[in-house]
């Protein structure tokens, strides 16, 4: 732990009232302990999940955000916090081609509220869902929990959904709505936007991205790879896995002003959130977003130039010392998997990297989703076994 985090911790747990000497030793391990798993992230061989390393500023965020407490069902209370939500849904909106939003707890949630809304939107009778074989598992269970048909279409040989096989299923049986994914969570693979939307437009079905992962390609300069993303009805992106920042900092975004879907009323609010899924929340979303924009505002998109250049780095020395299959994504997830059992069953022993499949077939996965996380020192870990 840094000297100045120390001192702030001590002085808060000073600052708890009527605190005895047992109680005081006990949080104060507590802490230690806690603060030392979360070191995990720091390492530069941090690779097996999407979780980032996360920094002062946004600390400071959530610092705040506990500290201010507000709830946002009764925005007229917290001007100030409404504005800052405001603003940043505003600066949200614009990489992605998107008009309205809030935040969220987390694209499970992002992606059940969307299906949500495309199933009261389209009142046609299909109840069918097409997503890929790699889309992420909240989009199944969202179907399960709307009454909805999740169909898994067969993915390419790096991830992407099949769009002929996509079609061909549209036309068998046409949709409520596609899914359509921006870094799959396995292969970090981005499905073909632009077709995905030509096939809803033909269908007059709901188009939704799941960007939780690979959202953050749409803040860099001169990006081609996510061409379509403009034509989604919704859209989902998690900051807390590709920005640096802590849970929960997620975002839903849409094309068109929500609907009310439903007249529940609650006697006790000014306005009851008839059109989204949350109840309360406030700062806790948003918060370590805003304080780490305003500290860098350019940092938070050269962080995601460098862990995608590590990435690159990472499959490049793969590709050039081994004679493994290598799936190096855009969004800066690289798989790998040797080509004979003997090494397979070696690398099983190494806890560095995750296990995944991209088209049924077992994968090592690195995710590049930490600054401190290097190449290098992955490719350390590997070199024994090479
Ligand atoms: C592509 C994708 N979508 C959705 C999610 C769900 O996000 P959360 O865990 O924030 O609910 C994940 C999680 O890893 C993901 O990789």
């Amino acid at each position: 732990m840094n000297k100045e985090l120390s001192t702030q911790i001590n002085s808060l747990i000073e600052s708890i009232p009527d605190l005895g000497d047992k109680q005081r030793s006990e949080i104060t391990a507590s802490v230690q302990v806690l603060l030392s798993e979360a070191l995990l992230h720091k390492k530069v061989t941090w690779a097996a999940h999407m979780t980032p390393e996360t920094g002062s500023a946004a600390l400071l965020g959530n610092l705040i955000a506990a500290h201010h407490n507000g709830n946002l069902l009764s925005a007229n209370l917290y001007p100030q916090l409404a504005e800052i939500e405001a603003q940043l849904i505003s600066w949200l909106c614009q990489p992605f081609y998107k008009q309205h939003g809030h935040f969220t707890h987390g694209s499970s949630y992002g992606n059940l509220e969307a299906l949500w809304h495309a199933r009261e939107h389209n009142k046609s009778s299909s109840n069918i869902v097409y997503g890929s074989s790699a889309t992420h598992y909240s989009v199944a269970k969202a179907c399960r929990i709307l009454g909805l048909e999740f169909r898994a279409i067969t993915t390419d040989s790096v991830g992407k959904i099949e769009t002929d096989a996509l079609q061909t299923a549209c036309k068998q049986n046409p949709p409520l709505a596609i899914v359509a994914t921006v870094g799959t969570s396995s292969s970090g693979a981005i499905d073909s936007l632009e077709r995905c939307a030509n096939i809803a437009d033909d269908l007059n079905c709901w188009l939704h991205i799941d960007a939780a992962w690979g959202g953050a390609l749409a803040f860099l300069e001169g990006q081609t790879m996510l061409t379509g993303i403009e034509r989604a009805d919704s859209l989902c992106f998690d900051p807390h896995k590709a920005l640096g920042l802590p849970k929960p900092c997620s975002v839903i975004l849409y094309q068109q002003p929500l609907e009310s879907f439903t007249d529940i009323e609650a006697d006790y609010l000014s306005q009851t959130p008839k059109k989204t899924l949350a109840g309360s929340y406030g700062g806790e979303l948003f918060l370590s977003l805003w304080f780490r924009l305003l500290c860098n505002k350019d940092g938070i998109i050269s962080e995601v130039y460098s862990r995608l250049e590590q990435a690159r780095l990472f499959a490049n020395k793969l590709k050039d010392k081994t004679d493994w299959t290598i799936w190096h994504s855009p969004t800066g997830i690289v798989c790998f998997a040797p080509n004979n059992d003997k090494e397979r069953l070696a690398l099983e022993n190494i806890t560095t990297f995750s296990n995944a499949k991209i088209n049924n077939q077992p994968v090592f996965r690195a995710v590049f989703a930490s600054t401190t996380t290097k190449a290098d020192a992955l490719f350390t870990e590997l070199e024994p076994y090479l």
